[in-house]
């Protein structure tokens, strides 16, 4: 009974159909063969003796045409169902597709009741309209375009780090410092009604992390090229389309710079290696997005890749305000923050492509960021990348390495026993350095034309939400 066991598997076994995603399915590389794809019903057609069906397990924005005998109609194929089919690839008659699948089995894995889905056959959906969806939304077009731009603009990313030497550092999640200083910390602490203050559970107070910064400055005191790539959380009581509670941040820090030209380099050619990589291996959905969901932006981003970014000065930046007929609803004095309305207005001022506005004044920015030494007018090192659409992407700075001037400026904050160890960096083979973060939301934002940051993300956190 062994052997007639083994043998009724190899006679199993050429009969049994090759499975293949839809991608490779639709590529026609196969032809001729006897395949199974397993997906979501994205049509039914149901005609007199023919029944047809779209077929799509998210390996591709296309999906695959299924043609069955009116036999296999089942009352539970409906839009949403998910399905496995078995049958022969074919050169497809109709000028849409090139191939087809004849099928011989249809089998309904999990039934979808049409009453209740939130989408409907043949409707588009509008991204606000999916929003109220997060569990529901990937089952769109739209969405699961978006899903495979964003893991696709993840991989470009860490290709461009790789491919420049930079060494990746796992930063953490849990920490003890506000390294931006703009006290929009989450505070963690396990639940408990002994929870003294004597008590807690790290024994100081900790938070979820508001950038790797300060961890990968330490790390850049070894390597001199590295960076992180990971979910950052800022308590901005914000509503706005560019603000989330939870987002990921790619954060970079170059040892051994000289100005920063040494960092807009970087922010600019990563910025673009990772813009071609996605155009290049994601377009057809990229173009789902700029042909349907914001006609117009490919021009954007082809000016965008096109030339290189300007670069002005925060005061020229102010020159540039006061001199337009623009009326804004915040001061433009120098000294003020530079508000998104304005950020725009110099995005469109200079092309309507990024530009790098450098130098804010000193008291605008963290106590990490290097002092220029200058006056009247008293500036860091800093540096803002703007682009159109979104306004800030990028934040860097060169890092203040001189000891002395450090360490004053946390005296001047009360900070220098919380930074001592920040401190010691500086005294033990400390040298000029420096780094920025970019917003991937935002990115994602600039690159597809996405006007809410809410869009681009699986699940959004933000103020008064945190569904699921
Ligand atoms: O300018 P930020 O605050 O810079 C830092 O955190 C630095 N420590 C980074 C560094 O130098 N390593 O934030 C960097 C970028 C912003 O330019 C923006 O794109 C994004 O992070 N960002 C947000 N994105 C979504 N929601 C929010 N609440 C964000 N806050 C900042």
């Amino acid at each position: 009974s062994v052997s007639r066991g083994i043998l009724c598997t190899r006679h199993y076994c050429k009969k049994t159909p090759t499975k293949l995603r839809v991608s490779e399915a639709i590529s026609g590389a196969e032809l001729g063969a006897n395949i199974k794809v397993q997906g979501w019903v994205r049509s039914v057609r149901p005609q007199k003796t023919n029944l047809f069906l779209n077929v799509n397990d998210g390996s591709s924005l296309q999906s695959l045409q299924i043609v069955a005998t009116s036999e296999l109609n089942d009352p539970l194929l409906t839009f949403g169902s998910a399905v496995e089919v078995t049958g022969t690839l074919k050169k497809s008659p109709h000028q849409k597709q090139t191939v087809e699948l004849q099928a011989e089995q249809i089998h309904v894995i999990g039934e979808c009741n049409p009453v209740d889905f939130p989408f409907k056959i043949k409707e588009r959906h509008g991204l606000e309209y999916i929003r109220q969806f997060p569990h529901l939304r990937c089952r769109t077009n739209v969405f699961s375009s978006l899903l495979r731009i964003r893991s696709e603009a993840t991989s470009a990313i860490h290709s461009y780090f790789k491919e420049n030497g930079f060494v990746q550092i796992n930063t953490p999640v849990i920490t003890s410092n506000d390294c931006e200083g703009a006290g929009e910390l989450f505070q963690v602490e396990p639940p408990s009604p002994e929870n003294k203050e004597d008590q807690n559970f790290f024994s100081v107070p900790a938070f979820l992390t508001v950038s790797g910064q300060l961890h990968l400055e330490a790390m850049s005191g070894a390597f001199s090229k590295v960076y992180t790539f990971g979910p950052t959380f800022r308590a901005e009581n914000s509503q706005s389309r560019r603000h989330l509670a939870e987002f990921y941040m790619v954060e970079a820090e170059v040892s051994f710079t000289q100005s920063l030209e040494d960092l807009t380099k970087v922010m600019e050619d990563m910025f673009r290696s990772a813009t071609e990589q996605i155009l290049a291996h994601c377009a057809e959905d990229v173009d789902l997005f700029h042909k349907h969901v914001t006609p117009g932006h490919r021009d954007t981003i082809d000016a965008t890749l096109k030339r290189k970014f300007p670069m002005i000065t925060y005061s020229e930046a102010i020159d540039i305000l006061n001199r337009s007929s623009e009326k804004f609803a915040f001061p433009t004095d120098w000294g003020c923050d530079l508000q998104k309305e304005h950020e725009k207005y110099l995005v469109k001022h200079c092309g309507n492509i990024p530009v790098f506005v450098t130098d804010y004044p000193y008291d605008l920015k963290p106590f990490y960021a290097r002092d220029n030494q200058d006056r009247p007018n008293h500036t860091a090192a800093a540096v803002d990348l703007l682009v159109p659409g979104v306004g800030e992407l990028c934040g860097g700075s060169l890092r203040e390495e001189r000891l002395d001037l450090l360490r004053a400026r946390l005296e001047e904050l009360g900070l220098e026993d919380t930074y001592s160890w920040y401190l010691d960096l500086r005294s033990f083979g400390s040298v000029p350095h420096g780094g920025f973060g970019l917003g991937f939301e935002r990115y994602l934002q600039c690159i597809l034309g996405v006007d809410n940051i809410k869009d681009v993300i699986p699940f959004p956190r933000f103020s008064h939400s945190c569904l699921l």
